[in-house]
Parts: C-alpha cells; sequence; structure tokens
C-alpha cells in the first residue's frame, strides 16, 4: 500500500499544448477514485506563489478531454527561478494540505519540480510541450496535434504555391529542437528541411538545388524552416532575388499550440496523469513519467534532465531521399 498522500496539487506550466486538459482531467479522476482530494492550481508556478488553488472534484474536469488550451491557465514564472520563490511555492503547498504535485509542462517546469521535491514536496512530472524535446520520453503531449495542425496549414499553402509555380518556406515552432519541422516536413513531402540539430546549407546550396529542382520539371519547392533555424523572411527574399522564382516565407505561430487534441494526445494524456497519481500513490517522488518502448515508465528528474535527445538519423535520411 502506499503512503498516505491525502491531497495532490495539479498544475500547467510553460507553453500550453493541446491534451493538457486530457492530462488534468486523468489526474483528477485517479486521484477521486483514490479517495485523495485534488487542488488545482492555475497559472503554473505563479498561482503556486499566489495562492490562487481552488479544491476540484471529478465535475470540474467534465467536458474539456476535446479542448485545447488548459483550463489551468498556464504561465512563465521567474520568480520560481529563485530559491525565495521556490521557497514559497513549498510553503503554499503546506498552508493548502497539498503533499504531493503533478507538474504538467517541458523542461523548465521539471526543473522547478526537482527544487519542489528537495523541500519536502512529492513531485512527478507529466511531460506536456509541443516540441517533442524532452529527452526522457518518445513521446510529449501536445506533439501530434501540433504536427497535425502544421501539415494542414501546409497542404494549403502547397495548393496556392503550386498553382503559382512558387517556392514556399514555411517556419514551424519546436523553440531549440527540429521535431516539428521534420515531422511536418516528411509528412508533407518538403523538399528541405532545415533544424537546428543539423548544419544548415548554405544559402547558394539551396538556390542550386532549387534550380535543378526546376529543371527535373517541379513545379513548386517547399522549404520547411525550424524556428531554432530562423531566418524564412530572410532565405525568401534572397531565393526570390537570385532566382527570380516568386517565393513566400510562412510563419505558422501560435496556430500550432492550439486545437482540439488528436486522439494520440488524449491518449498519452490519459495514460501519463493516471500513472503521475499511482506514483504518487506509491509514496514516489522526484519523478518524470514517460513514455518509453511503447511502456509507460519514470524516471528521476535529475537523471532525466541530463539525459540528451538526438534527432532520428534514419527519418532525416529518409526525408533527403523522397525529396528527389
Ligand atoms: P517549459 O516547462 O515548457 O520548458 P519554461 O522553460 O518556460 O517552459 O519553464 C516554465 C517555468 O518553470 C518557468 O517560468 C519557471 O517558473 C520554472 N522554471 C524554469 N526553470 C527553472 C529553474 N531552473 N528552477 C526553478 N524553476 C524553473
Ligand atoms: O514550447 C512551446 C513553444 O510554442 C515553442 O515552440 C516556442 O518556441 C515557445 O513555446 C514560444 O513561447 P511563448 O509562448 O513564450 O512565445
Amino acid at each position: 500500500m502506499g503512503k498516505e498522500v491525502k491531497t495532490i496539487g495539479v498544475l500547467t506550466s510553460g507553453g500550453d499544448a493541446p491534451g493538457m486538459n486530457a492530462a488534468i482531467r486523468a489526474v483528477v479522476r485517479a486521484a477521486i477514485s483514490k479517495g485523495i482530494k485534488v487542488m488545482g492550481i492555475r497559472k503554473g508556478y505563479n498561482g503556486l506563489i499566489h495562492g490562487d488553488i481552488f479544491e476540484m472534484n471529478e465535475r470540474s474536469v467534465s467536458d474539456i478531454i476535446q479542448r485545447g488550451g488548459t483550463m489551468l491557465k498556464t504561465a512563465r514564472c521567474p520568480e520560481f527561478i529563485k530559491e525565495e520563490g521556490q521557497k514559497r511555492g513549498a510553503q503554499m503547498c503546506k498552508v493548502f494540505g497539498i503533499d504531493g504535485l503533478v507538474v504538467i509542462g517541458g523542461d523548465g517546469s521539471f526543473k522547478g519540480a526537482e527544487k519542489l521535491a528537495a523541500l519536502g514536496i512529492n513531485t512527478i512530472g507529466i511531460p506536456g510541450t509541443i516540441d517533442l524535446d524532452i529527452a526522457c520520453t518518445d513521446y510529449t503531449i501536445g506533439f501530434d496535434t501540433a504536427v497535425n495542425t502544421a501539415m494542414t496549414a501546409i497542404n494549403k499553402i502547397r495548393d496556392t504555391s503550386t498553382s503559382h509555380e512558387r517556392c514556399s518556406v514555411v517556419e514551424v515552432m519546436g523553440r531549440n529542437a527540429g521535431y516539428i519541422a521534420l515531422w511536418s516536413g516528411i509528412t508533407n513531402g518538403a523538399e528541405l528541411i532545415l533544424i537546428p540539430e543539423k548544419e544548415r546549407p548554405t544559402d547558394e546550396e539551396i538556390i542550386r538545388e532549387i534550380l535543378e529542382n526546376k529543371q527535373k520539371g517541379k513545379r513548386h519547392y517547399l522549404i520547411i524552416v525550424a524556428e531554432g533555424v530562423g531566418g524564412s523572411e530572410k532565405l525568401a527574399k534572397k531565393i526570390e532575388e537570385v532566382t527570380g522564382i516568386e517565393t513566400r516565407a510562412t510563419i505558422l505561430g501560435y496556430l500550432q499550440r492550439g486545437g482540439s487534441p488528436s486522439a494520440i494526445d488524449r491518449l498519452h494524456a490519459s495514460m501519463m496523469g493516471a500513472k503521475a497519481v499511482e506514483l504518487l500513490y506509491e509514496g514516489k517522488s522526484n519523478r518524470i513519467v514517460a513514455y518509453k518502448n511503447g511502456q509507460y515508465v519514470d524516471y528521476d528528474i535529475n537523471e532525466a534532465l541530463n539525459m540528451t535527445k538526438t534527432i532520428d538519423e534514419k527519418m532525416y535520411s529518409v526525408s533527403k531521399i523522397l525529396s528527389i
């Protein structure tokens, strides 16, 4: 039997991601089903520090599984990076009787969770970010929806690009990681994918390839640029100037973070939410829930934060082979 966790707090932190609501729902209902009280914390660590905390019941999370964003709101909280903020957070947990905390967010949020664990609050992290940039897990909540959103938007850009025989440069999100770019590049049949994990070809090399493709009969040229590489406007201008081919840049931006979560996101969010509660129930702390090789597992936060993630080389090389 587990240690006596009586009250679990739940918060979402960092950038929102589709599926965070499904994870909140799972945490709330899994906890209540074990007789554990649940407190919702609004606006991430900001709400924790300022006591923006309320009791939740099973009905508090009705009708949210299909909604994007996060019903608990989210924030970046610079105050919490300092020790004083962390101590206030731990103190606030005591004030509200919170002895277990589930943090849904990315690496930054997990650093905060680790600090709270060191201050005596049992904490469990759930990976929630569209960027897929958390090393210990094969999946992060929000990624599938974001890639599908990007893919659908790029389909539309392709229609107009082909009609005008233009070159399109499309910039997608991902912070310092190229996963959204690589996946949407492959699924949209991009001619070129620029990601921060790989050396960027020079403008001259890119232009030469565009001209060679034109000679091979291609009627449009699609370049996906990861946010971490950037410079899509500048690149589009240069291509048009040198080749004379009309070139347009589109930065997809925040639309990639919104929308109803996909089935994959809802499923992982539900399973990870339930797993987080099981871990707290077993008396565990300072762990991150992960999806690894088809299993839901958990890692020590410090160990997880020290892992490094590399891009899938096979995917990258296939993207090149298929773009001929
Ligand atoms: P993500 O969780 O998506 O990586 P951020 O890096 O913005 O997003 O982190 C979210 C929040 O986590 C920050 O605003 C801050 O409150 C907290 N955080 C980030 N880094 C640390 C740290 N080193 N120590 C404590 N808290 C941190
Ligand atoms: O981490 C998710 C993400 O959307 C990144 O892809 C992007 O770099 C960042 O958040 C943008 O953050 P903000 O909402 O603070 O502009």
